[in-house]
């Protein structure tokens, strides 16, 4: 074990020399912005008492829809700088969306038109809006191609053709993702429809069914935050020490006896989530990226890869007034429910949450090969990295195809690297991880997957929208860094 270590260190010694003589000479990748700083270290420890941490969860608004016709509906969105203060007695630079960190949620029905009307009041920045996991045309979903000048205002129009889910959005704007992200531009975006409505779950937004953004941060000792990329940001994404929810540096909220739906996004840059709750409370999952599973996953713990989501409930009616539920990622708490009062009504677990017609494999006209090479700066899907001139794959519209990405990034050395795989405009059925079925929480719709180290995961897709749309690593630093493509739909 010793020897065993002693040689990994030398390798390691190696590899981040070499780095770090790659970055002295500031020969970057075009642009990506790297600095040799912070190597490993999870930024500056506040002590708790800075934190003004121990508040009751924050609850994103729900966004104002301004067109009165109940088939239509319009919103207005600002990107901004702003400051918050996560840190006592400290204001932190942030970005938000019609606030100072993240944004409202964004709630429409399937069939509905929407109108967005967003704006970019960043200083001296180009920003674009991406719609993760929306079945839209390529000129409305708000990739890299859509950037917005400062000053400036886009207003894509597109109808919500795809069942109820939680998805999110986000800035897209070449190589500047992961920073407009990392500084609080994201937010939630439900859709809603009558098998939603038919379920007899929790539904009453923000009282009993709950948003929970993960996302973890680095702090400067200036309570800044951290976005120097160091190279192990570098090499496995900026990975921080404080965990946020919405917004909230561990905070509560009071739950009573009775279901609550909670709606999770991993909403970090890179880290790969392993939540569950203290006592082992199981839970049980009801939705996936794209929407419901046809039945509840009971489990005690879900592994949450970047831009992933999950919708979970979990019961707390066996609980006493005051009882405290910790939830952990990995052991270590970052939020807890305090149990009080009775609940006003009482749900039982679903048998059945809908219906999900399984894609034929044997529908796919072809199987297309996707792999994750090479690290840190040299980080690339086929041994390409992104260019916003070149179109990567050509896909019929309206056919059937199997995607099958694997992970040889990294191979060798250090174990390889985790890369979660996301493709925009389209929702996936996996059909199999290394040859085997998937795990049951992954039998529903996913427009994100995580691929491990040396796995190949094969996934199937009807691609029923138009344009231009990119496929890439939704670690966001190594998505800026050109593990992405373009494929065009037509
Ligand atoms: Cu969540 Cu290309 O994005
Ligand atoms: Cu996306
Ligand atoms: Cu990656």
């Amino acid at each position: 074990m010793k020897k065993y270590l002693g040689i990994s260190l030398a390798g390691l010694v190696i590899i981040f020399g070499g780095y770090y003589l790659f970055f002295i000479q500031g020969s970057g990748i075009s642009g990506f912005p790297i600095h040799p700083i912070n190597e490993s270290d999870n930024g500056y420890s506040f002590n708790k008492t800075d934190i003004a941490g121990n508040s009751s969860l924050p609850i994103p608004p729900l966004l104002e829809d301004k067109n009165p016709d109940p088939d239509k509906a319009e919103f207005h969105i600002t990107a901004q700088n702003a400051t918050k203060e996560f840190i006592s007695g400290v204001e932190t630079e942030t970005m938000g969306y019609n606030g100072n960190y993240l944004g409202p949620v964004i709630r429409v029905r399937n069939g509905e038109d929407v109108s967005v009307q967003v704006e970019n009041n960043l200083e001296d920045e180009i920003t674009t809006i991406h719609w993760h996991g929306l079945e839209v045309d390529g000129d409305a979903d708000g990739g890299p191609h859509s950037g917005i000048q400062p000053g400036e205002s886009w207003t894509p129009e597109f109808t919500i053709d795809q069942p109820a889910a939680t998805l999110w959005y986000h800035p897209h704007p070449e190589k500047n993702t992961g920073r407009q992200v990392y500084k609080g531009l994201a937010g939630l975006f439900f859709i809603e429809d009558e098998v939603s409505d038919s379920l007899d779950i929790p539904k009453e937004y923000g009282v009993n069914d709950v948003p929970l953004i993960i996302q973890d941060k680095q702090f400067n000792e200036n309570g800044s935050f951290q976005y120097e990329l160091g190279m192990h940001d570098v090499m496995n994404g900026l990975q921080g020490g404080t965990m946020l929810v919405n917004g909230a540096v561990d905070p509560y909220l009071e739950v009573p006896k009775g279901m609550m739906r909670l709606r999770l996004l991993n909403g970090s840059n890179a880290s790969v989530y392993e939540l569950h709750f203290s006592n082992n409370q199981t839970f049980y999952q009801i939705a996936s990226d794209g929407g419901f599973l046809e039945n509840p996953i009971e489990m005690d713990e879900l592994i949450l890869g970047p831009a992933e989501r999950a919708e979970i409930l979990v019961d707390f009616s066996n609980f006493k007034d005051g009882d405290t539920i910790q939830l952990s990622n990995k052991g270590s708490e970052f939020m807890k429910f305090v149990v009080n009062g009775e609940s006003e009504s009482n749900y039982a677990i679903p048998e059945q949450l809908t219906t999900i017609e399984k894609i034929d494999p044997d529908e796919a006209v072809r199987t297309r090969e996707f792999v994750f090479q090479g690290m840190g700066p040299m980080v690339n899907i086929n041994g390409k990295q992104m260019d916003m001139n070149r179109i990567d794959e050509f896909v019929d519209i309206h056919e059937t195809e199997i995607w099958e990405v694997s992970n040889e990034s990294g191979m060798g050395m250090m174990g390889g690297t985790v890369h979660p795989f996301h493709a925009h405009g389209v929702q996936f059925q996996i059909i199999d991880r290394d040859g085997n079925p998937p795990p049951l929480n992954e039998t529903g719709w996913k427009d994100t997957f995580i691929v491990y180290p040396g796995e190949k995961v094969r996934a199937i897709a009807t691609f029923n929208h138009s344009g231009v749309f990119m496929y890439h690593c939704h670690i966001l630093e190594h998505e800026d860094a050109g593990m992405m493509g373009q494929f065009k739909v037509e």
